[in-house]
């Protein structure tokens, strides 16, 4: 098994919001592997951003703080790395791609230019060569007509081009690894579907690592190696995709993977789970899915479910790990 490049232990961020004070991630261990896809799945409000954030150590503060917890990338833990150093890694050495390509670029520069000045930033390059790179990054991204787009400001652009040139800029200074955050969320169906076969199309040629979050696992393990499901901030269950998709582990991804229609089903009424999720700032106590569980029992309740191993690679948390439905 290849070695972890990005390993998040015992982490732990807490929010204070004018409701009160609460641990809203806790996540105990999760490992990203050198080279692979690792697609972190959960619903909205799970946790998702905030576990990119905080490996990034770009929690909001206030209202949030990492309370706890290492995040180890390449030997170093994150978190400890003086804010210069830090501002060395972010970019250089892991790029991000978040939902709204609008969010990453500036409005009043042409995309060219902005892809222009990364490169010159980090790679120390000339005007003159950071602009060919540019143009030969915004083709790499499957742009057509590279030039012209390039003298483009981002409102002229569609939302998926948009998107092709922050993957251009994320992938400009040859980042170990890449977390890409609902990077398809606000683009129609086709467009979602060029966009997540172009990266991993850049997958395969750069060898890059991905984190890949969104929030429908099925589509997640089609592109992922493994997968992680997350509730109310929290690790449910982590796993190669098929094995997680299997739906023997935790009683969460079960739920969920019974509520997704399947080409081919007969069921008339789709499986729902009652109940919502828990407030993340006053989450249950013990297992956070305890109150929506049909297996809870008293000691879900009472303390935090250890993580127990179903196979290799495959760990969930859940007091009844094993059990058949
Ligand atoms: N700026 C903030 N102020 C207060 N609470 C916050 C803030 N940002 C995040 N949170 C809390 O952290 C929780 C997780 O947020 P996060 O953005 O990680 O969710 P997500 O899984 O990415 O959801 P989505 O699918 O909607 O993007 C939220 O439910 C919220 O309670
Ligand atoms: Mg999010």
């Amino acid at each position: 098994m290849p070695a972890p490049l990005l390993e998040l232990k015992g982490l732990q961020v807490e929010f204070t919001t004018f409701e009160g004070r609460g641990v809203t991630l806790d996540i105990d261990r999760l490992e990203v592997l050198e080279g692979e896809s690792f697609g972190l799945v959960g619903e909205s409000g799970s946790g998702k951003s905030l576990t990119a954030l905080a490996t990034l150590n770009l929690v909001p503060n206030p209202p949030g703080r990492i309370i706890r917890g290492e995040v180890w990338f390449q030997g170093r833990d994150l978190l400890r790395l003086p804010p210069r150093e830090m501002g060395r890694v972010r970019g250089a050495q892991i790029a991000a791609i978040f939902q709204d390509p609008m969010s990453s670029l500036n409005p009043v520069f042409t995309v060219g230019e902005q892809v222009t000045r990364v490169l010159m930033h980090h790679q120390r390059l000339d005007r003159k060569t950071a602009y060919r790179r540019a143009v030969e990054l915004l083709e790499t991204v499957r742009l057509s007509d590279p030039e012209t787009v390039g003298r483009k400001y981002p409102h002229e652009l569609s939302g998926g081009m948009r998107q092709r040139v922050v993957i251009a800029i994320a992938l400009s200074c040859g980042a170990r690894l890449l977390i890409a955050d609902e990077a398809t969320r606000n683009l129609d169906v086709t467009i979602q579907a060029g966009i997540i076969d172009l990266l991993t199309e850049l997958k395969c040629r750069t060898g890059i690592t991905v984190l890949y979050i969104a929030n429908n696992p099925a589509v997640v393990a089609e592109i992922c190696d493994r997968i992680g499901l997350l509730y109310a901030g929290q690790l449910v269950e982590v796993g190669p995709s098929a094995a997680v998709l299997a739906g023997g582990g935790h009683p969460y991804t079960r739920a969920l993977l019974a509520a997704i229609p399947r080409v081919g089903d007969t069921r008339e009424v789709l499986e729902v789970t009652e109940g919502f999720p828990p407030d993340p700032i006053r989450p249950p106590p013990g297992c956070r899915f305890h109150p929506r569980c049909r297996r809870a029992s008293p000691e879900c309740q009472a303390a935090t479910p250890p993580a127990v191993t179903l196979g290799p690679d495959h760990r969930v948390y859940c007091h009844h790990a094993g059990w058949s439905a």
